[in-house]
């Protein structure tokens, strides 16, 4: 079973576009044979992959299992009729390799998520939970805080059927449903426990990334990161906000294809074997799957389009 994301990669015309853009979001850039690979500050794990292609698509997602997790996979695919396959990318790591139901490589490898040597943020202060005593959050006179992304939290991509993507990353991949609206968004957690959703499959008219989303500090890290982004001329996506699914503050920025990158913090953590349900299948409850609980400005209209190319 699924345990934790490792990281994306993406085809994208340009590498340097993409390293302009990935740099001013927070990432650190690091060579990698043909490819450029970005890891978060103190932490030694990918999280963004960019290999040279023609157009700016998903070109796969890769996931860790636990040690000794691969065979019990092995056979959960091969029941599936899942046929595993080589390596399709030119990459030093290993693990097993296969297609999803929309037909996107999924790798799997024996690998946890790396440590963060960052240091924790500030405790925040809540009436009657007064946890920052006698300390400032925010220091100004020293340097200027900005967003220090600390991990890659999800992705959540289209699918052209919500409930087939959801059937086979739950009954064969081991995921489980957090929170699911109709067939047309559905929300999925690691089993072992963690954020509530590590992957999110949109329904669209073809497979493609919707968006790739980083956990920041704090919410100034959010609108310092994106208000930075915007400075720099990248185009905004949609916040700042609160989402319904995950509760997690938000702002989206479009990277330089029109895919979007997501700032978040304080998302709901589901620990393993718990009792969570989700939200009822009901009006009440399929809005507040597909809505923000409030937002700076509603969703644009293109938030929802799938701007990759069909393929
Ligand atoms: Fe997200």
């Amino acid at each position: 079973m699924i345990r934790n994301l490792n990281h994306i990669g993406l085809t994208v015309p340009s590498l340097e576009i993409g390293r302009a853009f990935y740099e001013c979001f927070g990432l650190q850039t690091h060579a990698s044979g043909k490819d450029l690979v970005f890891r978060c500050e103190g932490r030694d794990q990918d999280q963004v992959r960019l290999m040279e292609g023609p157009t700016k698509r998903l070109a796969y997602v890769s996931f860790g299992t636990h040690k000794g997790g691969l065979q019990p996979l092995r056979e959960r695919l091969e029941a599936a009729d899942v046929k595993i396959a080589d390596a399709p990318f030119d990459v030093s790591f290993g693990g097993i390799w296969f297609k999803d139901p929309d037909g996107d490589w999924i790798n799997v490898q024996e690998a946890e998520d790396a440590g963060s040597t960052l240091a924790p943020t500030a405790e925040v202060n809540s009436p009657q939970r007064y946890r920052r005593i006698g300390t400032r959050a925010c220091d100004i006179t020293s340097s200027q805080k900005k967003a220090r992304p600390r991990r890659l939290g999800h992705l959540i991509k289209f699918s052209t059927d919500v409930d087939r993507a959801v059937e086979f990353y739950g009954k064969v991949l081991g995921l489980l449903v957090s929170d699911k609206g109709l067939d047309i968004l559905a929300f999925m957690r690691s089993p072992f426990g963690g954020d509530h959703h590590m992957i999110g499959i949109a329904k669209g008219p073809h497979t493609g990334l919707h968006h790739i989303s980083f956990e920041v500090g704090d919410i100034d890290e959010i609108e310092m990161g994106a208000q930075a982004l915007l400075a720099a001329g990248y185009k905004d996506g949609f916040g700042l906000g609160r989402h319904g699914p995950g509760s997690n503050y938000f702002h989206y920025i479009r990277d330089p294809w029109n895919s979007l990158v997501e700032y978040f913090w304080d998302i709901d953590v589901i620990p393993e074997n718990a009792d969570w349900t989700p939200m009822p299948n009901n009006p009440e409850g399929v809005h507040a799957v597909l809505h923000a609980v409030w937002s700076e400005s509603p969703a644009p209209a293109d938030f929802i389009v799938n701007f990759e190319e069909p393929h």
